[in-house]
């Protein structure tokens, strides 16, 4: 097993904000892509603070921070506020905003609409949306407005009824062809980065060889230009389930639990709040009180 120097963690980053321009060059030198989920200020800061290159305010804002059971309901006026947060909080990593549902498939003029608005009022840098060869004039039309576009294709959670469930796609010979192709020509429509989810790692590996752009998988093995996770499965935060794809990097939920715990705990026996936590008045002021009220 190797081991990461401690040297190499929290890194102090080169005070260069990350470009699509970036992505392309890391790819060319063989550089791995780092990606994120952030959906509030605190964790932006974070993430940014780590070197991390990108942060994604995704849609799974729905699922992991807004209790929805799918990312479905999530709409634009959501996921503005959430940018907005994660915007004032990063000020190296390249901001994706991520489309949510039917911000962009009814016509490709609310593409474009609802993608300058994550830049405008967001303080995004780029955008993301789902979906393959279908999407392909709608990433053309925003691209050509000056905004770059990342693709996603595999499982795209947005279209769950129509795939029947949160599950690996490309994994039949024909499948496989049409994700194939649908990379190429997102790429050919202007996107400047793909995200591949939930696919065969050697179809993500063959997929990553063929692009000019960086390919970020997210349960599409290591060969891939780049990775991303959603970073409330990273910290162990989110408990409804675990992809296999995920790896927890830290257990938050059980260690929110026992301080909450620890917490209600100290309320009910009286040890807090202590003289440490409390404000005081000096003892004349005090005594001038008493007097006061007392007349
Ligand atoms: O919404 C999201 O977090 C995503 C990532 C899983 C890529 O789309």
């Amino acid at each position: 097993m190797s081991t990461i120097s401690p040297d190499a963690l929290s890194p102090i980053r080169e005070a260069k904000k990350i470009t699509t321009l970036t992505f392309r060059r890391k790819k060319e030198r063989g550089e791995v892509i780092s990606m994120l989920t952030a959906y509030d200020y605190p964790t932006a800061l974070a993430i940014d603070q780590a070197g991390i290159d990108c942060i994604l305010v995704g849609d799974s804002l729905g699922m992991v921070v807004l209790g929805y059971p799918n990312t479905l309901p999530v709409t634009m006026d959501e996921m503005l506020h959430h940018s907005r947060a994660v915007s004032r909080g990063a000020r190296y990593a390249l901001l994706v905003g991520d489309m949510p549902f039917m911000s962009y498939q009814a016509a490709v003029s609310d593409a474009v609409r609802n993608a300058g608005r994550f830049l405008q009022e967001g303080g995004m840098d780029a955008v993301k949306l789902e979906g393959g060869r279908e999407r392909a004039e709608a990433v053309r039309q925003i691209v050509s407005a000056g905004i770059p576009v990342m693709g996603h294709i595999g499982l795209t959670p947005q279209s769950v009824n129509q795939i029947g469930g949160f599950r690996p796609q490309g994994r039949d010979a024909a499948a496989a062809k049409r994700l194939l192709g649908d990379a190429l020509i997102l790429q050919d429509a202007g996107s400047f980065s793909l995200v591949l989810e939930s696919v065969p790692a050697r179809l993500a590996k063959m997929i990553s060889g063929r692009l000019e752009i960086p390919t970020i998988g997210i349960g599409a093995g290591a060969g891939c230009d780049g990775q991303v996770l959603v970073t409330h499965d990273v910290l162990g935060l989110f408990d409804r389930f675990t992809p296999k794809f995920v790896k927890k990097y830290a257990d938050l939920h059980a260690e929110m639990s026992r301080a909450f715990d620890q917490y209600r705990l100290e309320i009910e026996n009286h040890i807090f709040p202590s003289e440490q936590h409390s404000v005081e008045m000096p003892d004349a002021e005090w005594q001038e009180f008493l007097d006061r009220i007392s007349q």
